[in-house]
């Protein structure tokens, strides 16, 4: 096993307990990375580019890839950051939404770099969420045959998920997703003061993946969400508790993504609760419920299922559907779903194997396996359960 290391520095001037970077290494052997956590890192994203900090040369040229919204709100700053470092800049904004993140939307990107005359030693830098991080990768990966790439994360979803780890791609017209490539970033930088601007039901959809992993990898993190006053809004999280949890998460990603980059097996781990989170946000549109309500969902549903397996008993089932409770997710299923529906769709899902619906289960919280042995019946059982 490759170990990622993890070392923290403090540098606040007015409160010297305050944590306010942390650098998590994401040490694959072919293209080891950082993960920078670092309050107003948007405005030194220029010098964290360079070889010094880089530890390779990127070329003149970098667009910043974002959506209307982010690049309003962020999009300067980080020109002014990067155009102050001595790079020329092209911004580019997609459409924003799911809908838009299409191959359509990629090659209107693949147009604006080919006027610039982008090069191979170009880079691509991702401003935004988990769409505009998959798209922007995507382009990167595949212009040129791979462009330098860089990922600035404006949402908690995409900070301790979308952005670590190398998975991007574009939606087909029959599901999500399904066109895309492994390319792994230069650089996450991760600045937690833009949560700020994130809207509170986004900011709680990304908190269920961090739940996820304190249940599947870091029992001390679980515990420190347990023990926390409050997890459904930004503005109750202290900032040193907020860079704690955003370093746990981010860690928990790297160290899974270190063993099993390209998903051949430990990785699939990070698709706790999503098995049925992945039914539910399809059976539903994409529109009722967002990613992290559905994998919140999911996981009060597979935690039914582990009961019933007897892999969990009903004190740790209570413990976790607190944690989630406490973030203000949902808990039960959407109105209008047959359960009978969601079992039927899981057998669509992109993680069935010979055709096995796989589900990752755990044993005890801060571990999981996968397994291919949930029967349709418990399944039901459990989802029965769910219904508000
Ligand atoms: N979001 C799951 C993964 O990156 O594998």
């Amino acid at each position: 096993m490759i170990q990622s290391s993890q070392s923290i520095s403090s540098s606040s001037q007015n409160n010297p307990d305050r944590q306010e970077a942390k650098t998590i290494r994401v040490a694959l052997p072919a293209n080891p990375y950082d993960i920078r956590l670092i309050a107003a890192g948007l405005d030194a994203i220029g010098s964290h580019l360079s070889v010094a900090q880089l530890g390779s040369k990127l070329g003149k040229k970098i667009a910043v890839v974002s959506n209307p919204e982010i690049f309003n709100l962020y999009g300067d700053r980080v020109l002014a950051s990067l155009e102050q470092a001595g790079f020329e800049t092209l911004s580019y904004c997609f459409e924003p939404g799911e809908t838009h993140k299409t191959f359509a939307s990629v090659q209107g990107l693949f147009d604006a770099l080919l006027a610039a005359r982008f090069e191979r030693s170009s880079t691509l830098l991702a401003l935004g969420g988990g769409i505009v991080g998959d798209m922007t990768g995507f382009a990167a990966a595949t212009w040129l045959r791979g462009l330098n790439f860089v990922q600035v994360p404006t949402s908690l979803l995409a900070m301790v998920d979308a952005s670590v780890g190398g998975k991007t791609g574009v939606n087909h017209p029959q599901g999500k997703n399904l066109i895309g490539a492994f390319y792994q970033p230069k650089l996450v930088m991760i600045d937690p003061d833009v949560l700020a601007t994130l809207p509170e039901r986004e900011f709680r959809a990304g908190m269920a993946e961090v739940i996820k992993y304190g249940v599947i990898w870091d029992a001390d993190l679980f515990a420190q969400l347990e023990a926390a006053d409050r997890l459904d809004t930004i503005e109750a999280i202290d900032p040193t508790f907020l860079l704690d949890i955003l370093g746990r998460s981010t860690q928990a990603k790297a160290d899974v993504v270190i063993q099993d980059e390209k998903e051949g097996g430990l990785r699939a781990i990070l698709n706790y609760g999503h098995t049925i989170g992945h039914a539910l946000e399809s059976l539903t549109g994409y529109r009722a419920i967002n990613h992290g309500e559905a994998v919140a969902i999911g996981m009060v549903a597979v935690a039914r299922i582990m009961v019933h397996m007897g892999l969990w008993d009903g004190a740790t089932e209570a413990r976790q559907l607190a944690v989630i409770q406490k973030a203000g997710l949902p808990t039960t299923l959407p109105e209008g779903v047959p359960v009978r529906e969601i079992v039927d769709r899981l057998k669509t899902d992109k993680k069935v194997q010979d055709g096995r619906v796989r589900f990752i289960v755990s044993k005890a919280i801060g571990s999981a396996f996968v397994t291919d042995s949930v029967t349709d019946d418990l399944v039901t059982t459990a989802l029965e359960t769910l219904t508000a």
